[in-house]
């Protein structure tokens, strides 16, 4: 076992010993390294007081992404690049465009959140490009401030490059120095010489055979991905885990592919990068990924994850039911494709057999004609979880409809597919009157929960009333999609 995670910080090499392999990088930085800049808020991935940059080589080159260090496990950064606010500064020593900007709009605010949304500004600045409002608004969406405002930081970012737009670093140097590093890390894991602290012994495999391997011998083991749910089952719930196995390294994880006929996600794909293929195909699935947590979220949180956890309320699960994705699990025993729907059995009971994980989604094309429809309702537009995830997918012949695939989170123990409603449009013409009459078998479809997020009928009335507005958008009579839009915020 080495106990040693080495990373880029601040152009030196750092080679940080874990006592425990399921400590958090924010832990980390504040207490063992004293860079206490970055700052804890809520611990679980919402407020953005922790954003740092992470950089890490794909493709063979560096890409930089703001994620929240309260809820990345320090053993993940081994072979990357971490920049924290201290790392900011301009090649004269003075502050850095990003922050120049914020004092000189007046933007920057309490010592708690002003950190974290310099560094979320830094990763967009990092993109080298002036940024539009509706990018900046993104790129600081899960940066939370109940005090003060956001239009002053909106300016920020509008004039960071004018400011001063040569500050941005070396990339070949940075993707070099990764590149000489990852060779190091990589022949440390292949060598399975990993981490072991406390009670959690960590495993970070960089192929699918060695995971296959690793995973059938540690079945009980728990597999980390993002850590978006994981993170917080030790920073919330203070869960020992026992055995971990990352399948962030695993680069067959981590591909896309497209096959012509449909495109194949690895599950450790991040939300980040599914949206950019995702999006093209089906654009109202991307509408609503675009609301799955804040950037910091999406840039860590993989669709395989969102899949696996088997959560009712999970927002990937409906949209990609009603795409007829299928998924693909592997295990020592072989693969196994399955239609997504049947992987959710009833609340947390998922169609997986130990020591089996899942490896990739396969996402058919839209039919030509499809009309395919996605909704989010949650409280807050940005960073929430759904009340309701409605998803709808129909493709008509002569008026007639021919296919038909309704999906909702939120409204059952599972992602459900509402099989009544659907029964009632299959075969019967697209109109009006088939829709009530669908809305009406709704009813049957479903027996919601009333909890914090919504009532029971409140449920039930928006399932039914989204197909409507689906229809009504399908028939161009009325222009309702206005709840995947950009919000407007006040100056
Ligand atoms: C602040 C915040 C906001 C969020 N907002 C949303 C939201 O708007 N919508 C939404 O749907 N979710 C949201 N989430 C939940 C979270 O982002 C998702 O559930 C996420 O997709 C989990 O993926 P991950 O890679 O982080 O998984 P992890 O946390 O690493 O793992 C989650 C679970 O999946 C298992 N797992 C991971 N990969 C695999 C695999 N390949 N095969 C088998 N099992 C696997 C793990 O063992 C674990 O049980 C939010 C979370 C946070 C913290
Ligand atoms: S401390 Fe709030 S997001 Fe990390
Ligand atoms: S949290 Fe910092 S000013 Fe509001």
């Amino acid at each position: 076992m080495t106990n040693t995670v080495q990373f880029m910080l601040d152009g030196a090499l750092v080679r940080a010993t874990v006592a425990d392999p399921s400590v958090t990088l924010l832990t980390y930085l504040r207490y063992e390294m004293a860079r206490t800049g970055t700052k804890e808020g809520c611990a679980e991935g919402d407020c953005g007081a922790c954003t740092v940059v992470v950089g890490e080589l794909r493709d063979g080159n560096v890409h930089y992404r703001a994620v929240n260090a309260c809820i990345l496990f320090l053993a993940t950064l081994d072979g990357k690049e971490l920049l924290t606010v201290e790392s900011l500064k301009s090649k004269d020593g003075g502050l850095h465009p990003v922050q120049k900007a914020l004092v000189e709009t007046h933007g920057s605010q309490c010592g708690f959140c002003t950190p974290g949304f310099v560094m979320s500004l830094y990763a967009l600045y990092l993109k080298g490009v002036v940024s539009t409002k509706a990018e900046i608004e993104e790129a600081i969406a899960g940066n939370l401030c109940r005090c003060t405002g956001y239009g002053p930081i909106i300016d920020a970012a509008t004039k960071m490059h004018e400011i001063g737009a040569d500050e941005l670093p070396d990339l070949a140097a940075k993707t070099n120095a990764l590149m000489n590093l990852k060779r190091d890390v990589t022949l440390k894991i292949e060598g399975r010489a990993q981490i072991s602290g406390g009670r959690t012994v960590y495993y970070a495999p960089v192929t699918i055979a060695a995971l296959t391997k690793l995973y059938s011998d540690n079945p009980d083991a728990i597999l980390l991905a993002g850590g978006t749910d994981v993170g917080l089952w030790v920073t919330k719930m203070h869960k020992t885990l026992n055995t971990v196995i990352s399948v962030s390294d695993v680069a067959e994880l981590k591909e896309i592919k497209d096959l012509g006929g449909c495109v194949e996600i690895g599950a450790g794909v991040n939300y980040s990068d599914a949206m950019a293929v995702l999006s093209g195909l089906y654009p109202d699935m991307g509408g609503v990924m675009r609301r799955i947590g804040s950037t910091q979220i999406r840039n860590s949180g993989t669709i395989g994850g969102n899949i696996a956890n088997g959560s009712p309320i999970g927002d990937m699960p409906p949209l990609l039911i009603t795409a007829a994705a299928q998924v693909v699990a592997r295990s020592i025993e072989g693969v196994r494709t399955l239609d997504i729907e049947d992987y959710f059995i009833d609340y947390g009971v998922q169609d997986i057999k130990p020591g089996e994980f899942l490896e990739k989604i396969i996402v058919p094309k839209p039919a030509e004609g499809l009309m395919y429809g996605a909704y989010k309702l949650s409280k807050r537009f940005d960073q929430d979880i759904s009340a309701v995830c409605a998803s709808f997918a129909v493709l008509t012949h002569m008026g007639v409809t021919r296919r038909v695939r309704i999906a909702f989170g939120g409204m059952a123990a599972t992602p459900k597919r509402a099989a009544k409603a659907e029964a009632m449009m299959l075969g019967k013409p697209f109109n009006i009157a088939t829709i009530e009459a669908a809305m009406a078998a709704m009813a049957d479809d479903f027996t919601p929960l009333s909890d914090m997020r919504a009532s029971a009928n409140y449920r039930l009335q928006v399932a039914q009333n989204l197909l409507m507005k689906f229809y009504l958008e399908q028939q161009g009579e009325v222009e309702t999609r206005l709840l995947n839009k950009e919000p407007v915020y006040a100056q």
